[in-house]
């Protein structure tokens, strides 16, 4: 089943990131940072878009050295990684350049643990000037500014928020058959009993579907969810 991708702010302000890189001036560098607590829908927003734009994804591992993130983004360009990292910075320029995809990379926290690994990043980046799009944690902005010459290149960013009542709307439209409705004070409290975080909204939402279908309801209201979880054990 496809996975369905709701407009909430934060998927609206990663599209304002790619779309800002890709028309920046003459000049203006071109690496994004997208950050945020765990949660809040980076990878779900950051695999919808980089679809839209043909780019390259790669998500990084605690494990990662220089040869083996390299060579993952040689799997995802379909070509089998080489022996020498200088060699696949090499062809992943040519083909980032020629077709001018974008490079993003999710978990990008692992990144700081390794200079080489950053200045490999830097140095694509530099040689392409395609635009190179981060992923990471909330601590990755100020882990990363001590980098300067990786800092100086950062042009856009996009700190992931909770969902906010609008957002939950959103979800709530796009996550649950059309003919169930759930009553605005209901999400309200989902809202507040998830701090927003999406994950765990859809988990609820999904908790309030099966409570719907269940009993044949079309607008969910407080009064029939009661006092239930929306995520974590369903009965205490
Ligand atoms: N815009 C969205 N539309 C639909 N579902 C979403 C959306 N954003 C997040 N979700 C749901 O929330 C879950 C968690 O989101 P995601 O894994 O993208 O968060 P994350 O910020 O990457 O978290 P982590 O930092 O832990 O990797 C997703 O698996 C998905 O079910
Ligand atoms: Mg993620």
């Amino acid at each position: 089943m496809a996975k369905i991708v709701a407009p909430v702010k934060n998927v609206i302000a990663l599209q304002d990131v790619i779309d800002s890189l890709s028309n920046r001036d003459y000049g203006v560098p071109g690496i994004g940072l997208v950050y945020g607590p765990s949660g809040l829908g980076k990878t779900t927003g950051v695999t919808h878009v980089f679809n839209q734009v043909n780019g390259i994804y790669v998500s990084m591992r605690k494990t990662d050295t220089a040869t083996s993130l390299l060579s993952r983004v040689m799997d995802e360009l379909g070509a089998t990684p080489l022996p020498r990292v200088s060699r696949m910075v090499d062809y992943i320029v040519e083909q980032m350049s020629m077709h001018e995809r974008m490079l993003f990379i999710d978990e990008a926290d692992y990144l700081m643990d390794d200079l080489r690994m950053l200045e490999t990043v830097r140095d694509i980046y530099d040689a392409t000037e395609v635009p190179v799009v981060l992923i990471g944690m909330e601590q990755i902005a100020r882990k990363i500014s001590r980098h300067k010459q990786f800092f100086n290149r950062i042009s856009e960013w996009a700190e992931f928020k909770p969902a906010d009542i609008d957002d939950v709307c959103i979800m709530s439209e796009a996550l649950l058959p059309h003919y169930i409705k759930v009553d605005v004070d209901l999400l309200e409290d989902l809202r507040q009993k998830t701090a927003g975080e999406l994950r765990r909204i859809t988990i609820g939402l999904k908790r309030i579907e099966k409570l719907a279908l269940a009993n044949e309801i079309d607008l969910v209201t407080c009064e029939h969810w009661g006092d239930q979880a929306f995520f974590g054990r369903a009965h205490a």
